[in-house]
């Protein structure tokens, strides 16, 4: 088999593992281990061409940018904090969908002084607060960021919300919208090229599994 026509797709456990696979499953690919069981981090797939490896969420734009995987998944929050370089977005495919959100306890607190904001996602907080005119002070944090107003570390965070629970359950409320967020495929910029025919294929694939799935879904 010639190098071109293999396929290396970055996908992360949980939520857009187990959104992907049947959309994958319709281009005809399906792993031959599951990643919740499995301690591999690269998956075979029925097609001896294609490969699956299994990494955390934000680590999915960095391998396909650096075309360690020549495809990949990753949410519009993740890519929107990444920025995107190296890579293309051909698809939307309208999984693991929710909002990117600010969100605090109500009534929101006052600006005596410089706002704090607890977040994952600092490079996309910045740029959302400077195009508002607000100077921030920004903190990084890698989860549970529902816990910092609660404890006095931050005025606001900033996180992905869906049925608004998590943020419901600790007290919070929803404030304002960043952006709607879904998953999206990405492409690295040199596969594109050098296996143009296979990967084309597969987008096209891709697309017509998502069109199906929202036609069943209406
Ligand atoms: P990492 O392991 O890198 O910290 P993560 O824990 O955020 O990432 P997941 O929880 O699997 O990874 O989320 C993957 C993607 O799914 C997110 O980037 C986001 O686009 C979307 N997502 C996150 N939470 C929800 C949710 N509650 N409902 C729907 N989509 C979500
Ligand atoms: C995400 C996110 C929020 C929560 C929002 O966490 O960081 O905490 O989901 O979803 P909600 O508005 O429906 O409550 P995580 O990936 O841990 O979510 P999960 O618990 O659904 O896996």
């Amino acid at each position: 088999m010639s190098e071109s026509e293999k396929l290396t797709i970055a996908l992360s456990k949980g939520r857009i593992f187990k959104e992907t696979l049947p959309l994958l499953a319709y281009a005809g690919i399906e792993p031959v281990d599951d990643p919740e069981t499995s301690r591999k981090l690269i998956l075979d797939t029925n097609q001896p061409d294609v490969k699956l490896v299994i990494i955390r969420a934000s680590d999915v734009p960095t391998y396909v940018q650096y075309g360690a995987a020549d495809l990949g998944v990753a949410g519009k929050d993740v890519l929107m904090e990444h920025g995107g370089e190296g890579l293309y977005e051909p698809l939307d495919l309208r999984i693991a969908r929710c909002k990117l959100m600010v969100a605090g306890r109500e009534p929101r607190p006052g600006q005596a002084q410089r706002l704090r904001i607890a977040t994952k996602y600092v490079n996309s907080t910045r740029r959302y607060f400077a195009d508002q005119g607000q100077q921030v002070e920004v903190i990084k944090l890698y989860g549970s960021m529902e816990l910092a107003p609660l404890v006095g570390l931050s005025d606001l965070i900033v996180d992905v919300v869906d049925t608004g629970n998590t943020l419901k359950a600790n007290g919070l409320k929803p404030l304002e919208k960043i952006a709607d967020i879904s998953s999206r495929l990405v492409v690295n910029k040199a596969s594109m090229k050098r296996k143009h025919a296979r990967v084309r294929a597969f987008i096209d694939q891709l697309a017509e599994a998502v069109r199906k799935q929202q036609e069943e879904a209406a």
